[in-house]
């Protein structure tokens, strides 16, 4: 399972909170995933026309970080890669008004609360796992997925990432410094980290969000034949 692309929390029917995000990471490595040989489910936030899925793949489209969390929850189960790319905003307006808001005059104040942490719930959910082993005669997806997280950072890149890492318990992370030219959100390439709990820090080249996706699908690779 692959998550991509931003989140919409609207406020009404025509104003969002989002981010720059574009979708091509998570897009890229999906299609990477299902031409090594997985059956890929992408749960993919509203991206542009560029981004397209080959079949058999499926996708379920989702606008915010609610209906994702919903989405990846009912499938989760069924998974023994969960790849969370997606750029989920951490609040959403507490109100959406079923209405254009006018605009008044003077300052307009917008209280915002916290959206349910994706990864976060994932990596609690494998922590109940390993201390709750399956049967003998179910499969071994049932018993440990393997979790890897995003980390878009602006500064302290990789201690932000490892820090993620432990408190989400994810078994990698991909990091990657954001708010540089060219680089990271939105753009056709990208320089990722990957940091796993051997404490190996892996750095890619500054190339293709493709062959970012084969790095990074390698590394899982690498992670799962040590199981
Ligand atoms: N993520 C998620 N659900 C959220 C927020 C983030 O699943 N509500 C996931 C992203 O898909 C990504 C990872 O968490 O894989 C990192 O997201 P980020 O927003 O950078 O991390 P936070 O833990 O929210 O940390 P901070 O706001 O301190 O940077």
């Amino acid at each position: 399972m692959i998550t991509a692309g931003p989140t919409r929390e609207y406020l009404d029917p025509v104003r969002f909170l989002s981010n720059p995000s574009s979708g091509k990471m998570g897009y890229a490595l999906a299609e990477e995933a299902q031409k090594q040989g997985a059956k890929v489910m992408l749960i993919s936030g509203p991206v542009g026309a560029y981004c397209h899925t080959p079949p058999p793949m499926r996708v379920i489209p989702v606008t915010s970080a609610q209906q994702m969390y919903r989405a990846v929850m009912q499938h989760a189960k069924q998974t023994d890669i969960l790849i969370m790319a997606a750029a989920v905003s951490d609040y959403r307006p507490e109100k959406t008004s079923p209405h254009k808001v006018k605009k008044r005059p003077g300052p307009m104040t917008i209280r915002l609360v916290r959206t349910p942490d994706i990864l976060a719930a994932l990596g609690k959910m494998k922590r109940a796992r390993a201390q709750h082993p399956p049967e003998a005669d179910q499969p071994p997806a049932e018993a440990a997925p393997l979790l890897v997280g995003f980390a878009a950072e602006t500064q302290n890149l990789i201690k932000n990432a490892r820090d993620k890492l432990l408190k989400k318990n994810c078994d990698l992370v991909v990091a990657n410094q954001v708010g540089k030219n060219h680089q990271g959100f939105a753009s056709d390439q990208n320089q990722v980290f990957l940091l796993d709990r051997d404490k190996n820090i892996t750095r890619s080249p500054l190339t293709s969000k493709r062959l970012i996706a084969r790095f990074i699908l390698r590394h899982i690779k690498k992670l799962l034949s040590k199981r």
